[in-house]
């Protein structure tokens, strides 16, 4: 028990049990193959736990957003081939989501979950923000337990949180300021230093009064920036030069031509802010470099186009390169270190990319809140 919640110790007796186990199996499939099995990887060693005290283990998981219908493209059958190879034995549901009723949380569906079954552990930290049938259900009418992964992505993001050796540096990055309001917030009460990249940092730029050219840009959030740059200018980290493609050139598409250029704040009309500059890889990488607690989420540029992926590999390197304690929050960061091949040089990857962000900012989920409030 941590937080409140019930952990499989706190379980009754699951020796000839059948468990129904919600895992996060929401991997990237293309043209049926599995393209990183790391969350299947990552509910093992619950599955385990269970098996080798004698339960039988029925495990579910959504995979993509079908929204509601049946969808051979999202149908779990690579996922259960694999899950076969890891731990054979377990039985995969089809996708959650081929049930409209699953993200309706509709109680009949709830029921139709759980029978047949004795006890229930959810281990889909990755879903766990969600108030979906099979998150939220089970744990009314069956004893329940976090499984091993949510434990764990728990303790970590709630400690960062809670007690976080300092100093504290957060790094955030990603398309949309919008998006990250929330977690920026949460973020600055708990942080030493925020380090802001990515398409979100040109908001912030024009919030000061740097032209950005054709870079990203949500004009209803330049007050809320400005009103944070204002409150928190020591401690706000903003790019001090930027990759730029210039008038005509694509993203992903070399062969279109436009020219890539540094320059400092501010970029000329008809060019895009597509990544940071060496000079404030550098920068960042100082602060990093004196951080005792990190935590990372959302990349620097657009790392997938290999012109520019410079500034996430610098940063990556130096999350990778410190001492300190470091946690990526899940998604595209876990992307790009996986990418560089660092993912062994952090302390902890999250499985989760919404789910991470939410605990971080809310201090619970859903999925926890319910697991609290069991039928034990
Ligand atoms: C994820 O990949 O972020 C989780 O599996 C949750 O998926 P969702 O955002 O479609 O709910
Ligand atoms: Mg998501």
């Amino acid at each position: 028990m941590q937080f409140g919640v019930p952990e499989l110790e706190d379980l009754p007796d699951v020796d000839g049990k059948s468990v129904l186990v919600r895992v996060d199996f929401n991997v990237p499939i293309k043209d049926g193959v599995i393209g990183d099995d790391l969350r299947i990887r990552a509910a093992l060693p619950t599955i385990n736990w269970l098996l080798e005290r004698g339960a039988r283990v029925t495990t579910a998981t959504h995979l993509g957003r079908p929204k509601g219908e049946a969808n051979p493209k999202y149908s779990v059958a690579p996922v259960r081939a694999r899950l076969a190879e890891l731990a054979p034995g377990v039985e995969l549901l089809e996708n959650l989501r081929f049930h409209p009723v699953e993200e309706g949380n509709d109680p009949a569906f709830v029921q139709e979950l759980i029978a047949g079954h004795d006890l229930y552990v959810n281990d889909a930290f990755g879903a766990s923000h969600r108030a979906h049938a099979s998150i939220v259900g089970p744990p009314q009418f069956l004893p329940s337990a976090a499984g091993r992964l949510l434990a764990k992505e728990v303790e970590v993001l709630l400690g960062l949180r809670d007690d976080p050796a300092r100093p504290f540096v957060a790094i955030t990055g990603g398309s949309k300021v919008s998006d990250k309001l929330g977690v920026i917030n949460a973020l600055l009460d708990v942080a030493d230093q925020l380090i802001i990249g990515g398409g979100m940092c040109f908001t912030f730029l024009a919030a000061q009064g740097h032209s950005i050219g054709n870079s990203l840009f949500e004009a209803e959030q330049v007050d809320i920036c400005r009103d944070l740059l204002a409150r928190h200018a020591e401690r706000l980290f903003l790019p001090e030069d930027i990759v730029g493609l210039g008038p005509g050139g694509k993203l992903f598409d070399p062969a279109a031509g436009g020219e890539v250029r540094n320059f400092g704040r501010d970029l000329p009309d008809g060019w895009m802010g597509v990544d940071i500059g060496p000079g404030s890889a550098a920068a960042f990488g100082d602060v990093i470099a004196e951080a005792r607690t990190i935590l990372w989420n959302g990349p620097m540029g657009v790392f997938e186009d290999p012109r520019f992926e410079a500034g996430t590999r610098s940063v990556a390197q130096a999350v990778a390169d410190s001492r300190g304690f470091s946690v990526i929050g899940g998604g595209d960061s876990a992307a790009a270190v996986a990418q560089f091949g660092l993912a062994d040089e952090v302390s902890h990857i999250s499985t989760g990319g919404g789910a991470s962000l939410e605990l971080i900012e809310q201090g619970d989920l859903p999925g926890l809140d319910a697991l609290r409030r069991s039928a034990q």
